[in-house]
């Protein structure tokens, strides 16, 4: 078995880092325990670019369980927790290509590596592993089954893709479930966010001017943190129905010219790039923190920050960065601009990635059941899988809720009934 980490001696806190995650993923387990009576995922090779989280090793321990070869390779450079990598290799025969702190070169080829398994199925976050097989290698387009995504800017790609008519084969929208992006993008990104920043820089959040760029899934969570942790909170927005229920909700909504000038804390979570660029530098306090937590570190213009600072830049702290621009102000990028979660912290809670692992589990193997029915497009996942998801989470949480009456099913189905 072939593969890249940095540091296989890791493995076994790694082995209790993935079991810790696992008790916190009850639904991903169930899921599991069907999969080894059964083995939906026989004759499967599965290539998945994700994060290499103890969350991602408890998903490869489901797929194997179901039967399917797996290889790893890491979806950030960043992101990958040494310890779960040296687990997988070491203890659970999963082959991984990922290191972390790797440049991008070694990003790649990683990639690279991943699809010499020459997969039939492949899981995504952020579709660089789909973008290099309908770029680089193309051969192996016509034997893949289908594809996963995980988060919002891998789907916005593969849209694109279907849309230019690229794709050539199906694709399914994990991030779209319900059970993802209301929980995963909203409370896992939201509190993981914070936790990177605080772990990054230790400092007092209450009394802060923190500014949010984005209020999708993911802004409206950290925004809806950082307020419970007494920050002032400015959101910035693009689109007017988010920037309507921002300030709904209760926030001050600025646009980023204006927010520029008061932000403490700067943080984008657009899946946009240069959200943050030199303009808004330029009317930033000394001192200002800029953070990223949408996907791809393209949300702040590290070339504008560099142009600025003329390339003086010192690292002060681990994951935190000092441009010192010509009048002597500083700026500091935490964590390279990558995301902050991930870079900084542990991305989010297993209880989380509980739902989100469990919707990919159970779609690859709704996937490899229904080929024929597939066409190269961008699907959604089927509402009955989000559905027990949802239910079995509940159940996990010793939550019990009503069921509908008969008559109430019949009024709800009607349409006599008026006033
Ligand atoms: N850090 C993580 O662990 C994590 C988890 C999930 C998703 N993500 C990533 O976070 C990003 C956001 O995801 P989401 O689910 O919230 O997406 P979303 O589409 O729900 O929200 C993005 C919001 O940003 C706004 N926006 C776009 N350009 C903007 C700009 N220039 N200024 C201000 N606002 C702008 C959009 O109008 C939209 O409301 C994506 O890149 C996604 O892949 C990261």
């Amino acid at each position: 078995m072939e593969y890249d980490i940095n540091d296989p001696s890791l493995a076994e806190g790694g082995v209790r880092h993935v079991e810790w995650a696992d008790q916190a993923m009850p639904v991903l387990a169930e899921v599991r325990k069907r999969f080894e009576r059964e083995r939906p995922l026989a004759a499967v090779r599965i290539a998945a670019c994700l994060h290499i989280t103890a969350e991602t090793a408890n998903l490869a321990r489901t797929l194997k369980a179901g039967g399917a070869q797996v290889v790893l390779c890491g979806s950030n450079p960043l992101s990958t927790q040494d310890d779960v990598a040296a687990a997988l290799t070491e203890r659970y025969e999963t082959p991984v290509f990922a290191r972390c702190g790797e440049d991008d070169q070694t990003y790649y080829s990683h990639i690279a590596s991943a699809l010499s398994l020459e997969p039939n199925l492949t899981m995504d976050d952020g579709a660089d592993l789909v973008t290099t097989i309908l770029t680089k290698r193309t051969d192996l387009a016509d034997n893949i089954v289908a594809s996963m995504e995980e988060t919002t800017t891998g789907v916005n790609r593969l849209r694109a893709m279907e849309a230019d008519g690229v794709l050539r084969f199906p694709v399914f929208a994990i991030n779209d479930a319900m059970t993802k992006h209301l929980f995963d993008n909203r409370y896992g990104t939201g509190q993981s966010t914070v936790d990177g920043i605080l772990r990054a820089t230790g400092v007092l959040l209450a009394g802060m001017n923190v500014v949010v760029a984005g209020y999708g899934m993911c802004g409206r969570g950290l925004a809806m943190r950082m307020k419970g942790m007494g920050a002032h909170v400015v959101v910035t927005e693009t689109d007017p129905l988010r920037a309507l229920e921002a300030a709904m909700d209760g926030f001050e909504v600025l646009p980023m010219d204006q927010a520029a000038k008061r932000g403490d804390l700067f943080v984008t979570v657009t899946g946009n790039a240069e959200v943050l660029r030199k303009e808004h530098f330029l009317k930033m306090k000394d001192g200002a923190l800029l953070a990223n937590s949408g996907h791809f570190n393209v949300e702040i213009s590290i070339d504008n920050l560099s142009e600025l600072a003329e390339d003086i830049v010192r690292q002060v702290r681990p994951n935190v960065d000092e441009f010192r621009l010509e009048d002597g102000k500083r700026l500091y990028l935490l964590a390279e601009g990558r995301l902050i979660n991930l870079a900084a912290a542990e991305g989010h809670p297993a209880c989380v990635m509980d739902m989100s692992f469990a919707l990919q589990a159970l779609t690859a193997e709704f996937a490899v059941k229904n080929t024929a029915d597939l066409e190269p497009k961008v699907y959604r996942v089927p509402e009955d899988i989000d559905q027990w998801v949802a239910q079995l989470k509940l159940q996990t949480m010793g939550i019990t809720i009503d069921k509908l009456t008969e008559r109430q099913q019949q009024y709800m189905a009607g349409w006599q009934e008026g006033t």
